[in-house]
């Protein structure tokens, strides 16, 4: 459903693919939005031909640093952890259904820190309120309909996760305080908090110009019974949610900086690209305060946490847009679903891979300084 506008059409509204009933960000393919797929079939070559790195490999053929699989399927089809769809905890494991290799898997981007519950990336419903910045605001007629509302659609896709990124910090607090942080940590995710208010608001204002009605969050579900603190699984969700998921967001703002000449977007985006920066090492940090506290179980969690992340990483394939101006789109802040995919190939290459060699001592890398940003994340 790739196109549809947001629609407030009463008080809240969601869709498909949340667990228990509760509200899920799975309202299809919406570029930004974590989205479960229950499972999809392609045949062999096609399965193959989505497998990461050059040329896709082949059955026992190279696939970047995911590793290749496929010699010890019965359909020589490649393994689940070597198709990137998507960057929100990735595939589960693969079928097989009349000669198909079959998955289950998530797509679309984290657009910072998701709030993540029972392994799913969760944000409120859409509600139709002013008071989170998305006052009634006159439509933009200069834009045609289906570019305005393609804007609508997806500057609403980040105000519900920035909204989400507000429950994740003030989750953070309490976890630094569980597992004993230092006060500066404590402070640091403490301001983030605010921060993320701030892009809330930042995108509901945007959302409700283009499409002519205030927009703004419904209630957020945000118990989770039994959710465990142990310092190698908080580290973990610290990799995916901020050391890749915030990087991600601070350096993909910053690509769409480059693009933006709509006043008001860029404002919003000078915001977010700054404090997504800020946060991102706030959770390399956390990170390397919980492996000097917790040791090698600590640090393989981590990594594998980084590996993971990385076998997920999105290639865009599954994103389309609308028939839209493209070029509109960019001059008010938004990439391309190749741009998006292309900015975050860059990241793991250019940021997070040489970060996590050198923080988990796996190379003789030294720190390195993100570009554009100015960002020291390790
Ligand atoms: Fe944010
Ligand atoms: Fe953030």
């Amino acid at each position: 459903m790739a196109g549809e506008p947001p629609s407030s059409g009463g008080s809240s509204r969601g869709g498909a693919g949340g667990g228990g009933g509760l509200p899920s960000n799975c309202w299809g393919d919406w570029i930004g939005v974590c989205c479960s797929h229950p499972e999809e079939c392609v045949d062999p070559g096609t399965a193959w031909g989505m497998v990461v790195g050059e040329g896709g490999g082949g059955p026992g053929g190279g696939a970047g640093e995911a590793g290749a699989a496929g010699a010890n399927d019965p359909l020589g089809c490649p393994s689940a952890y070597d198709l990137p769809e998507g960057l929100c905890y990735g595939y589960e494991s693969g079928r097989h259904h009349d000669g198909l290799c079959c998955y289950s898997y998530w797509s679309g981007s984290c657009c910072g820190r998701p709030f993540v519950v029972g392994g799913e990336a969760r944000v409120a419903l859409v509600a139709q309120r002013d008071d989170w910045g998305g006052a009634r605001d006159a439509a933009d007629r200069a834009l045609d309909e289906p570019t305005r509302a393609e804007l609508a659609r997806q500057w609403l896709a980040d105000a519900l996760l920035e909204h989400a990124s507000v429950a994740s910090f003030a989750r953070f607090v309490l976890d630094l305080l569980a597992v004993g942080a230092p006060s500066e940590l404590v402070e640091r995710a403490q301001s983030a908090i605010g921060d993320e208010i701030a892009h809330a608001r930042a995108c509901f204002a945007l959302a409700a110009r283009y499409a002519g009605e205030p927009l703004g969050p419904a209630a957020l579900p945000t118990s989770e019974p039994g959710r465990s603190v142990r310092l190698e699984e908080l580290a973990a969700a610290a990799v995916r949610e901020g050391c890749v998921g915030e990087t991600l967001a601070a350096l993909q703002a910053e690509a769409q900086l480059g693009v933006v000449s709509d006043v008001r977007a860029r404002a919003a985006l000078e915001l977010i690209a700054r404090d997504e920066a800020s946060h991102a090492e706030l959770s390399w940090a956390f990170v390397r305060f919980a492996i000097e506290r917790g040791g090698d179980p600590v640090k393989r969690a981590v990594r594998e946490a980084f590996l993971d992340a990385e076998r997920t990483l999105e290639l865009g394939a599954s994103a389309e847009l609308p028939a839209v101006d493209l070029a509109v789109l960019a001059a008010h802040g938004r990439l391309t679903p190749a741009e998006r995919a292309a900015c975050h190939r860059a990241a793991f290459r250019d940021v997070i891979r040489p970060c996590r060699h050198a923080l988990l001592g796996e190379s003789q890398r030294s720190a390195q300084a993100t570009p554009g940003t100015g960002m020291l994340c390790c």
